[in-house]
């Protein structure tokens, strides 16, 4: 069966900026259909977005992307299988020629890529997750739910990105929602109480008006005591601290606290919160330059807490292998547009699994009603899935869908639940 269609539009994401959608038709009539998300902290080894520049849009429209699929990817799809994923991604990297995917764009390619796995899907009747499975036995991915967000979310409010809870006593993804959406309205209701609340950050988390980051973690506790769960056991803690986005050569600064830290302190800093608070995975914790002190607090931490790379690893394969050589880390994000293909995003996954390291599917700050990571999670079994806070529709949209692949005929056989932590906490 062959592709016979290819359709790329401007569509708009959650930031009401344009993005790239692509849609692939089979010649049976079956359709697949992919979406582009954004990021706003991004690694600077991503695959690159490609934008158009000038006044339009604050320089951020996708005409080029959009012209790059109809002249010169779509006549080369056409025709080809949409079953044979490795050779479209394969022939779409060639096609744009460029190590970092800046000249067809790598909002462009993810938007084919996971068009054309849409398609396959579609065309062999099954959703995406039972496609991806293909027969094996796969669970629903443990949740990140964020409760504030910071960073380049929130105007940099407060320095870290993202303060997240994951419901370590649930038995089902269903529950891990219940008890997140307890934590989320306890959180927004004990800022309303202190004259806090001022509206959302970019993924739905509260806006994190508070005068030190360490007060974000004590409301953050505060919260899932509110809800009724004991800390750690039922609700623990996640942080994305984004530190790329406050730290290079070495030397970070903490804004909230005026503060400037070397390498060497911010790993004691953030030790410190790992003895303080019920806190089992901790994201980018040193900048994507501080290879050094990654492997340092690695080190000192990944025997009890998990350590994602994000920034540092940007779904690349060869960066996991790199990193699990010198101990940098113990869990991957991964995050479908920083590869550019979805082989390329698999391949990360692959490389992962194969350094023992624990995978975290991710959604991007800007992003979509496409629920499709949701099912790049299930499917693959990664164990993990990061989308956001507990608010917003392109946030909640995945979260349901989740709930709806828990309680379909066939499901997936179970819940990850907190065995999918790297680290072991
Ligand atoms: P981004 O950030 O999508 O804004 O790049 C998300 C993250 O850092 O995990
Ligand atoms: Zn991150």
């Amino acid at each position: 069966m062959t592709i016979q269609s290819i359709e790329a539009r401007r569509i708009w994401d959650s930031r009401g900026r344009p993005t790239v959608e692509v849609e692939v038709g089979n010649a049976d009539g079956s359709i697949g259909r992919g979406i582009a998300p954004a990021g706003a902290s991004r690694g600077t080894r991503e695959a690159v977005e490609l934008r158009d520049g000038g006044p339009r849009f604050g320089g951020l429209d996708v005409q080029r992307a959009l012209r790059g699929i109809e002249l010169e990817i779509a006549p080369a799809l056409v025709g080809r299988d949409a079953s044979d994923q490795a050779s479209i991604d394969a022939l779409l990297i060639a096609l744009d020629g460029t190590p970092d995917k800046s000249r067809l764009g790598g909002n462009a390619l993810i938007a084919t890529s996971l068009a054309v796995l849409h398609a396959a899907a579609a065309q062999a009747r099954l959703p995406l997750w039972r496609y991806l499975a293909q027969g094996r036995p796969v669970q629903l991915p443990l949740p990140q739910v964020q409760v504030f967000g910071g960073g380049a979310h929130a105007g940099r409010r407060v320095d870290v990105q993202d303060f997240m809870v994951i419901a370590t006593g649930a038995r089902s993804f269903a529950q891990a929602m219940e008890m997140s959406a307890e934590v989320y309205r306890a959180a927004g209701a004990l800022m309303a109480e202190r004259g806090a609340l001022a509206g959302v950050a970019d993924e739905g988390g509260w806006w994190p008006a508070f005068a030190r980051n360490e007060d974000a973690l004590d409301t953050l506790l505060a919260a899932i005591e509110r809800a009724g769960y004991t800390p750690g056991s039922e609700v623990a803690i996640a942080l994305d601290i984004a530190a790329s986005e406050f730290g290079h050569g070495g030397r970070y600064r903490l804004a909230l606290e005026n503060e400037e830290l070397d390498s060497d302190a911010l790993c004691e800093r953030l030790l410190r919160w790992l003895e303080r608070y019920p806190i089992v995975s901790i994201e980018d914790p040193l900048a994507e330059d501080d290879e050094a002190g990654l492997i340092a607090f690695t080190r000192a931490a990944a025997g009890h807490v998990q350590v994602v790379g994000d920034d540092y690893l940007v779904t690349s394969a060869q960066r996991v292998r790199t990193a699990a050589e010198r101990g940098a880390c113990n869990c991957l994000l991964v995050k479908p547009n920083q590869a550019g293909t979805v082989s390329e995003t698999r391949a990360a996954l692959d490389a992962a699994r194969e350094s023992g390291y624990g995978t975290i599917v991710s959604a991007r700050s800007g992003d979509t009603e496409d629920v499709a990571i949701v099912h790049l999670a299930t499917g693959w079994n990664a164990g993990q899935i990061k989308v956001g806070s507990f608010a917003r529709s392109e946030r909640m949209a995945k979260w349901n869908e989740g709930i709806r692949l828990e309680g379909r005929v066939p499901a997936p056989a179970g819940f990850a639940g907190r065995a999918a932590l790297a680290g072991g906490r």
